[in-house]
């Protein structure tokens, strides 16, 4: 059977491709049918190009490549895939868009405040999407917050975060990132305006009630952290 070489790359680079995509999906606990429905073709098809009897899309190879090392971690065990593939368009986004994480951290939880928390979010005109009440343990807590591990909070931090139950939510509006900031408010509750979240429910900068995603990219992956693809609940949901 001829084997022709994938669009406008040499066959070297097919050798290489094919593995990549079977490792990349297996990565993410894909069968072929799932992986192939995310990406917009049928199992056969993936079959074949994980075969290399099939020439594999450019906008696959491109979708790969933006995806490795930054989604691969973080979706590890998690299922959520960031990006949508339509036709040989990759469009940023997909699950995530309009979407951003909150967590009521453990003094909210532990004071009693989830339900008022809750209940401001959602007259603030947020969709509740996903929802768990969990406890971080050190290495997860530690992970999460590990672009502040040069700060001289990071220790305490992790420790108050581990230190009760906290609730992971997956809020939907549109622009919820930013959207989420104002409603909750500046970190320290005595600089945060009047009627904010952490203004009303807050103790102090550390003890801050509540935490949001600071942009998409952060919410993609706080969102991935904690719930699957399978977990989020769509707009009929
Ligand atoms: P949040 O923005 O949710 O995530 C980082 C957290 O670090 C922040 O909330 C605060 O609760 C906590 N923190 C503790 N001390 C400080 C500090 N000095 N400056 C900023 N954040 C702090």
């Amino acid at each position: 059977m001829a084997i022709k070489g994938p669009v406008g790359l040499g066959r070297g680079r097919r050798r290489r491709m094919t593995p990549a995509l079977k490792r990349w999906r297996l990565s993410l606990e894909l069968t072929q049918a799932e992986f192939g429905k995310w990406l917009g073709v049928s199992r056969a098809t993936v079959n074949r190009w994980e075969g290399g009897l099939q020439a594999i899309p450019k906008s696959v190879e491109l979708l790969e490549s933006l995806t490795r090392g930054r989604i691969i971690p973080a979706a590890k065990d998690q299922h959520i895939l960031p990006l949508t593939v339509s036709g040989r368009r990759v469009r940023e986004g997909g699950e995530t868009m309009n979407k951003t994480l909150a967590i009521i951290k453990p003094d909210a939880v532990q004071s009693g405040k989830t339900g008022k928390i809750v209940a401001h979010l959602e007259q603030s005109g947020f969709t509740l999407r996903a929802l768990r009440l969990t406890r971080l343990d050190s290495e997860r807590a530690a992970e999460f917050y590990k672009v502040h591990r040069e700060q001289p909070f990071y220790a305490a931090l992790v420790s108050f975060m581990t230190s009760g139950a906290s609730i992971p939510i997956v809020l939907e509006a549109d622009g919820a990132v930013r959207k989420l900031r104002e409603v909750i408010g500046a970190t320290d509750p005595a600089e945060a305006a009047p009627g904010t979240v952490r203004k009303l429910y807050a103790e102090s900068k550390e003890r801050n009630a509540i935490h949001a995603s600071d942009s998409d990219e952060n919410a993609e992956r706080e969102i991935t952290f904690f719930f699957s693809r399978r977990e989020l609940l769509d707009s009929g949901g």
